[in-house]
């Protein structure tokens, strides 16, 4: 009989399910949050509610699309954590309902560790190919920038971090200065194509090691449009393209030049990559282009599993299946779960 997962991912501000089958994707469904575009950010309370209207059409969807009804589902794999604790309380209290009542084990997934799994979602029939352990991820999403030494399924360890704003922090918040909505990597990625990225020179950051900062990089973009808008208070309209182009340039470079500085220090050169900002087409085209260049493997997931994702959970629940390790009925979420 088949080992049929059910992921939920709530853990922003997509609500998210999907059903593993024996290791392959069957279904995996999305409804994001379009209530805080007006906002330039997340309102932890709106998508806590949002979550609670959206979990159980997603759920149901998800096992239909998958051609299952209840009774297949072998287990149920959630996201404990890290997150917003309203939006992580929705997934994991639905999670638990739903395991007692079809009598089905519990699988806690941590959702950044779900992040570094997405590069063996696949969906069944699909040949893959898949990394080979150890490797590197590059984690760029919106609360988090980091580089992961990957030595087994969940044997890993930051060996990066930034030390104030995430990657994808920076876009959201540089978009919102220019009034591009939220979330802003998107926006910046589709002008950044019409633009010129040699238009502006903005601050980067000089942090030892293979961590990363952001703030200075924001503040200097701000510095800059300050200036100019003082005399043109159309500027950001008529620079657009510029603009985005030079500030996803930046921040791109930025993330390249310490993933070669990781490569150089572990002698690792087999990369993945992962998050949100993992979907920018200047970092997958750059990564490639490096990649060639230097000799390494690199693994770049499909667009749709590298933003938040259920399908993530699921897989990394799969494996986790195979090992006998499942969650008691009092686990919590933890907004700041480590691993
Ligand atoms: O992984 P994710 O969906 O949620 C978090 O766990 O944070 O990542 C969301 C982040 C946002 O900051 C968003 O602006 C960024 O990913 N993002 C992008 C692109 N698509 C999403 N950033 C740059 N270019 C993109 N194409
Ligand atoms: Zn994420």
């Amino acid at each position: 009989m088949e080992v049929n997962i059910l992921g939920i991912e709530s853990s922003c501000d997509d609500t998210s399910a999907a059903v593993v089958s024996d290791g392959a994707l069957l279904s995996n469904v999305i409804a994001s949050q379009a209530v805080h575009s007006a906002y330039g950010g997340v309102v932890p309370e709106l998508a806590s509610r949002a979550h609670q209207q959206n979990i159980i059409p997603v759920v149901d969807q998800a096992i239909k699309k998958a051609g299952l009804t209840t009774n297949d589902i072998s287990a149920v794999a959630f996201t404990r954590g890290p997150g917003l604790l309203g939006s992580l309380i929705v997934g994991v209290s639905f999670a638990k309902g739903f395991a007692l009542a079809s009598g089905i084990p519990l699988i806690e997934v941590n959702h950044l560790q779900g992040h570094v799994l997405s590069e063996f979602v696949h969906e069944k029939g699909q040949e893959k190919e898949m990394p080979q352990f150890p490797f590197l991820t590059l984690l760029v999403s919106g609360g988090h920038t980091q580089i992961i030494k990957v030595k087994d399924y969940f044997d890993m360890e930051i060996i990066g971090n930034t030390i104030d704003d995430a990657a994808g922090e920076a876009f959201d918040k540089c978009a919102k200065v220019m009034g591009l909505g939220y979330p802003g990597g998107p926006v910046i990625d589709k002008h950044a194509h019409l633009g010129n990225h040699d238009a502006y020179k903005f601050a980067k950051p000089n942090i030892p090691g293979l961590n990363f900062s952001f703030s200075g990089l924001k503040t200097s973009f701000l510095y800059t449009l300050r200036d100019k808008m003082a005399g043109d208070a159309n500027y950001i309209d008529t620079h657009l393209d510029d603009l985005c182009a030079s500030l996803q340039y930046t921040i791109i470079s930025i993330l390249i030049e310490k993933l070669d500085k990781a490569v150089k220090q572990t002698g690792i050169r087999t990369i993945t990559i992962g998050g949100g900002v993992a979907a920018n087409s200047e970092l997958r085209d750059t990564l490639t282009q490096t990649a060639k260049k230097k000799g390494w493997r690199v693994f770049i997931p499909e667009r749709k599993y590298t933003t938040d994702n259920a399908a993530m959970i699921a897989g990394a629940g799969y494996y986790k299946y195979l090992r006998g390790e499942f969650a008691t009925m009092d686990i919590a979420p933890d907004a700041r779960l480590k691993f």
